[in-house]
């Protein structure tokens, strides 16, 4: 995603959302020094422990709120830390941008002495979420941009598991299957410029996405599908962390 130019109003739609942030502060067990790589505007930082944060984008680190550390601008794949400087690592919806993951996953195992996890989408499950029938163009292209688990687990190396971390109803962090049971949002140009799918179709594209979602809302054939999720609790949106534990 450009953000550079399209940034700005991210941190208003990507709150961090609090069943997702318990999921992910459990997964660094009692580190008190934390590195959170592709940090963006801070979203899952547990500012109850030292937190460096390392963002390259200087619209993300402007976006930071005041609460949280201002971010060091490196990326990923060069890591401005000694070896085992802190005692976890995150890294959340981000690893998919990095330019060579193998890189930067070696340089946040090498600089965390205790957990390192990652939050990403497992493409192997996406297509199974309704925008597909919708944008089959658009989401395949998507999945193809997430890298597969195995990739991760393998880059990052150690005693790896990887967790679902379902999807609440009500989620805060406006990613694309966030919107699982309340699609209305999508029609929404605010909403669409926080995802980062949408710069991969052209305008025109992307108005014919939205008049068929807007059509099918409006003639009742969404929720004759998949009104029950309107109500329905939480949703496999594919959400998933990588822990990887040293040996
Ligand atoms: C979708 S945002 C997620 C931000 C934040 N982690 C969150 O969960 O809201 C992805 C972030 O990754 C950053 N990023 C892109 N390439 C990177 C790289 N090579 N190293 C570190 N961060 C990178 C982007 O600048 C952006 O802030």
């Amino acid at each position: 995603m450009d953000y550079e130019a399209g940034g700005a109003g991210y941190a208003r739609i990507r709150q961090p959302d609090p069943t997702i942030e318990a999921a992910i502060w459990a997964a660094l067990g009692s580190a008190r020094t934390v590195v959170n790589v592709g940090a963006g505007a801070g979203s899952y930082e547990p500012l109850d422990r030292d937190v460096i944060a390392v963002e390259p984008s200087a619209t993300m680190r402007a976006q930071r709120p005041p609460t949280h550390p201002a971010a060091i601008d490196a990326t990923a794949e060069r890591l401005p830390l000694s070896d085992d400087a802190v005692e976890a690592a995150m890294a959340t919806i981000t690893v998919h941008q990095w330019p060579d993951l193998e890189a930067g996953l070696a340089e946040i195992r090498r600089v965390a002495s205790g957990p390192v996890v990652i939050m990403t989408f497992d493409p192997g499950h996406l297509p199974t979420f309704w925008f597909n029938d919708y944008a089959p163009e658009l989401w395949t292209h998507e999945a193809g941009r997430m890298p597969k688990l195995e990739r991760i687990a393998a880059g990052l190396g150690g005693t790896v598991r990887i967790e679902t971390v379902p999807v609440p109803l009500t989620c805060t962090d406006g990613f694309m299957p966030a919107f699982y049971g309340r699609p209305e949002p999508f029609l929404q140009r605010e909403v669409r410029a926080a995802q980062s799918a949408w710069n991969f179709v052209s305008p025109e594209e992307e108005a014919a996405i939205i008049h068929r979602l807007d059509q099918s809302l409006s003639d009742g054939s969404w929720d004759a599908r998949y009104g029950h999720l309107r109500t329905q609790p939480t949703f496999d949106g594919s959400l998933r962390l990588v822990i990887s534990e040293p040996e």
